[in-house]
């Protein structure tokens, strides 16, 4: 996590590196700092808190400007967020600046050595570790920055992407990656570099992504040379053009980027199905899959991987493919999955998932099932993340950024594309009959339009929101395709009202939960009018004969649930499979309004951040 920016170029540094951060907020929001150099001095402000709070600390030095600059924003992984502990870091001599994003795991024997050799450490953070090797390097070798952070890297366990800047070489920023993304921006006499291109996308749409192992000189009037890390070779960049535009990284007048996102959610399911889902002549092509199709079929099981809100859509695909395609499937949390030996086979698909395509469990999962031979397939969002070229194949959601650090538009895309596969596959193997087949892909197509009927239901939530605001408990319960739909609530609650929830498949509720329940509790049941429904009646029925208060999200006209629930918010109607599409909608309505009316700070809960680049 952490979000790094840095520029270099003929423009004010201050007002582009800290706009940059806030964008980049996202990735980590404990503490901020910006380091500037104006030509003759560097300058550093920093401090715990956001970056309003770096804009005010720095903003009382006057003279703080300057046309290179590189700013940090922290999600703390060694040390307590404090000023000290704030990056940018400086080397020991003063005149080498660092901003990190990632972990250095190895700190303490390079430390402890560094200590000997004389340094001195103000901080906890493995980074000071870092730009002091670098510094010791650069001195024992007498070499170049770029050269000394080469050394440097080479000594180093752990995951980073940094920018390094030297007072002396005031026209030059060194980048690297490992593990961590680091995008350079290519102006016109000028450079950007950032952890992703949100911070220069209004001033070039060509973009250098670094690889793993990779580093680059960043020099002005000079071409960008790509070096490996290892042996220093150079390295021919890819130069991109970049897709993402300024509106798609605004609030467009939404109060939150949270609330903005829910309600792209018609427009970005139609654009992950576009081209793909193609209901008139009944066929639904996706290149990823065509291509490894074989693969597919001859699957003897797939195994899903995922973190979070993914690893959610991960089971709601796991009822998808095993109804559709016959083909079983298991869902794994990406972190247990590759650290407990699994049982790998050849003839198994993995299927990682990742809206931000960099968490670092899910990308070692990755890693992990190729060197054991399986075919490894990704859906992600963001496109070439870190997981979309690691994977041998994939398809990506066509949700746009997504800023919230509680996923929503996400989820619903990724549920989107794992259909699309499932029924891709069914097709193939003849597990669905044409008749369905062709139903589903109607069903599919009208799904944005019933979205955006769900979302109606925002007043509805938001009375209900204002009831049950002050409850500290909620439960959430679902049956079937359902139930990975009550963790996602309970998930999204928890995340950003911090209100303990818990989801639970509806029929465990007797095995534990139900002592939970009485007057006092709100209890949300997603019991949409098919699959389980009778079943979910009556769970409903054992809440309120305990005086449970019944929150319960039904098919639009249901009246049986009606007459038993205190709420009720109602959904289009779709088939069972599909219904997670329309359920899930309302429940991040409700989740958004608590914690707007608990005064907590939706887009950026406490100690969240969106992208886990570390483990
Ligand atoms: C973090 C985010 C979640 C996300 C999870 C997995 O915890 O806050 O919203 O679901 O990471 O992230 P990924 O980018 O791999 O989907």
């Amino acid at each position: 996590m952490c979000g790094i920016v840095g520029y270099i170029g003929k423009r004010d540094a201050y007002s582009i590196v800290i706009k940059g951060l806030k964008r980049l907020e996202y990735r980590g929001y404990d503490s901020a700092g910006i380091m500037l150099h104006d030509g003759k001095e560097l300058k550093v402000s920093k401090t715990k808190g956001k970056v309003t709070d770096l804009e005010e600390v720095s903003q009382k030095d006057n003279n703080f400007f300057g046309s290179i600059g590189m700013g940090h924003t922290r999600w703390a992984t060694h040390g307590v967020p404090n000023d000290v502990n704030s990056h940018p870091h400086l080397s020991n001599s003063g005149n080498l600046a660092i901003i990190h994003n990632g972990i250095i795991e190895n700190y303490e024997p390079l430390k402890k050595e560094l200590i000997k050799r004389g340094y001195v450490f103000h901080s906890d953070t493995d980074t000071e570790v870092l730009i002091n090797l670098i510094e010791d390097v650069q001195k024992k070798e007498n070499i170049k920055l770029g050269k000394a952070v080469q050394i440097a890297l080479n000594q180093v366990v752990g995951a980073y992407a940094i920018a390094v800047f030297d007072k002396n070489k005031p026209d030059e920023i060194i980048v690297a990656r490992l593990g961590s993304p680091l995008a350079i921006g290519i102006g016109d006499g000028e450079f950007f570099v950032a952890s992703d291109a949100s911070p220069f996308i209004e001033y070039t749409s060509n973009a250098i992504y670094l690889e793993d192992e990779e580093m680059a000189i960043v020099r002005l009037h000079k071409p960008i040379k790509v070096r490996k890390i290892k042996d220093d070779s150079l390295v021919d960049p890819y130069v991109q053009e970049l897709k993402m535009n300024l509106e798609q990284i605004e609030k467009g007048g939404y109060d939150h980027f949270m609330m903005k996102e829910i309600y792209e959610q018609p427009n970005v399911i139609k654009d992950t199905y576009r081209g793909r889902l193609l209901a008139n002549k009944g066929i639904i092509q996706m290149a990823g899959v065509e291509d490894n199709l074989e693969k597919f079929l001859n699957a003897e099981r797939i195994i899903i991987v995922a973190c979070g809100t993914s690893w959610h859509a991960g089971l709601v695909a796991e009822y998808i493919f095993e109804e559709f395609a016959r083909i079983p499937v298991e869902v794994e949390y990406a972190s247990e999955f590759r650290y407990r030996n699994p049982i790998i086979n050849k003839k198994d698909v993995v299927v990682a998932i990742s809206q931000s395509g960099e968490t670092a469990d899910t990308l070692a999962a990755i890693k992990l099932a190729k060197e054991n031979g399986a075919f490894v397939f990704g859906v992600c969002n963001v496109v070439g993340s870190s997981i979309s070229r690691e994977t041998d194949a994939g398809a990506y959601t066509h949700a746009g950024p997504e800023i919230g650090v509680a996923s929503t538009k996400a989820f619903t895309t990724q549920i989107t594309v794992l259909t699309l596969i499932a029924l891709r596959l069914a097709k193939a193997k003849g597990t669905m009959s044409n008749s369905d087949f062709h139903r589903y892909l109607l069903e599919l197509e009208m799904i944005p339009e019933k979205v955006e009927e769900a979302l109606e239901t925002n007043e509805i939530a938001k009375k209900i929101a204002n009831i049950y605001k002050d409850s500290p408990n909620c439960l959430y319960l679902g049956r079937g395709y359902n139930f990975p739909v009550a963790l996602e609530g309970a998930l999204k609650l928890k995340e950003i009202s911090y209100i303990h929830a818990e989801g639970y498949p509806a029929a465990e509720m007797k095995h534990g939960p139900i002592a939970l329940i009485d007057e006092s509790m709100p209890v949300v049941v997603i019991a949409p009018k098919m699959g389980h429904y009778d079943k979910v009646v009556s769970n409903i029925q054992e809440i309120k004969s305990r005086s449970g208060k019944i929150i319960a999200v039904v098919t639009k006209g249901d009246t049986q649930v009606r007459d038993l629930a205190d709420h009720v918010i109602e959904i289009p109607e779709t088939s069972d499979a599909l219904s997670p599409l329309l359920t899930t909608i309302p429940l991040q309505l409700l989740s958004y309004h608590i914690a707007v009316m608990r005064g907590c700070n939706v887009d950026q809960p406490r100690n969240l951040a969106k992208s886990v680049t570390v483990e």
